[in-house]
């Protein structure tokens, strides 16, 4: 195959921050998705429905003319949200969830949820209205492993949230393990997964292959080639509840080339390109609309996007590196070709 047309994608899972960065980043995600869940970690968080709606107004005002992208918003939990956002967010019809963020797990997350119990109310109403719960899952706790973390807070969280609120739908943002793919599998339709370009290209080795290699640190930090195989292994399966969010998280050049380097794989650039060569290598081209552009739609009920995009197999180089603000910053796979290329634009959503 050397053309493959896809059903207008969306990101289920993205970081655009603000500014003159949202500025910078906007238009890669843009020309491929139609719609994206944007995370809501800015400083200050992103934390009312009110806060939300003059966010997405800024995203609004940084996409190129012309350009029909629908930003879908998140509001951050944190130990004080009033179970009354969640009527207010579900009320403004341009959230579609709140993102918990275990207090100190990742970038800008130290306004987090202290307490799984603190958050029950929300979950509680979240429950009742049907907005959906977006879960960091990773613990904090100094004394567990930093690979671990996943696992454990499946074990000591998420199978606590699932079990209290069954009919809360829940998406464990970005897995990275075995023992997720296996606990997202063995819930009903209410817990799905989102799962990223680079979780599915690379194992951990690929932080330190001759040298370290802070651009492709992210958190949760890539785990071994047996967990990176049961992703690939789930989402060529065509699992209806494991679908595309790349977690893009751009941080500047001279913030990730750093004594401490930040946490995020800037993968916008070449995101469903990819998606694309990961779906080959398994063998599963044939997969990649549903993962890419049906299933999490499904899920968040939300009509399918109309339009669509072209893939060429055709490889091309990401740029060694791209504008942002005033400095610059590194792509994921910079300076190396990717098989796949988008031909056409984005159409109309
Ligand atoms: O690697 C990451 N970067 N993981 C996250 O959870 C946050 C993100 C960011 O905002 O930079
Ligand atoms: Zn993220």
């Amino acid at each position: 195959m050397t053309r493959l047309t896809l059903a207008r994608p969306d990101d289920w899972h993205l970081h655009l921050r603000d500014g003159a960065a949202l500025r910078s980043v906007v238009a890669f995600t843009a020309a491929r998705f139609g719609r994206a869940v944007i995370m809501p970690n800015l400083r200050p968080p992103v934390t009312t429905t009110a806060m939300a709606l003059e966010y997405k107004a800024r995203i609004g005002a940084a996409l190129p003319a012309g350009c029909s992208f629908d930003p879908l918003m998140t509001l951050y939990l944190t130990d004080s949200t009033p179970p009354e956002e969640v009527d207010r967010a579900l009320e403004s019809g341009a959230v579609c969830g709140f993102k918990y963020y275990p207090a100190g797990a990742t970038t800008h997350s130290d306004s987090g949820v202290t307490r799984l119990e603190r958050a029950f109310p929300v979950l509680e109403r979240m429950e009742e209205r049907g907005l959906v719960l977006q879960v960091h899952g990773e613990v904090t706790d100094g004394d567990v492993d930093v690979f671990d973390r996943e696992r454990v807070f499946i074990d000591r969280h998420l199978s606590r949230i699932v079990s209290r609120h069954p009919r809360l739908r829940v998406v464990l943002e970005h897995v990275t393990t075995r023992e997720a793919v296996e606990f997202v599998r063995a819930q009903g339709d209410c817990v799905a997964a989102t799962v990223t370009p680079q979780h599915l290209l690379l194992n951990r080795n690929a932080l330190f292959a001759g040298g370290i290699r802070p651009h492709h640190f992210c958190l949760p930090v890539l785990k071994r080639e047996h967990d990176r195989m049961a992703l690939v292994e789930v989402v060529a399966s065509g699992h209806p509840r494991f679908f595309l969010g790349t977690d893009s998280a751009p941080h500047a050049r001279h913030d990730k080339e750093s004594a401490c380097g930040c946490a995020g794989v800037f993968s916008a650039p070449a995101a469903i390109e990819l998606y694309a060569e990961a779906f080959e290598q398994a063998g599963a081209l044939g997969r990649l609309e549903a993962f890419a552009s049906h299933l999490g739609a499904d899920f968040y009920r939300l009509p399918r996007n109309r339009g669509s995009i072209t893939l060429v197999k055709e490889p091309w180089t990401v740029p060694a590196s791209c504008p942002f603000g005033e400095g610059d910053i590194v792509p994921f796979r910079a300076g190396t070709e990717v098989a796949w290329r988008l031909d056409v634009p984005a159409g109309v959503a």
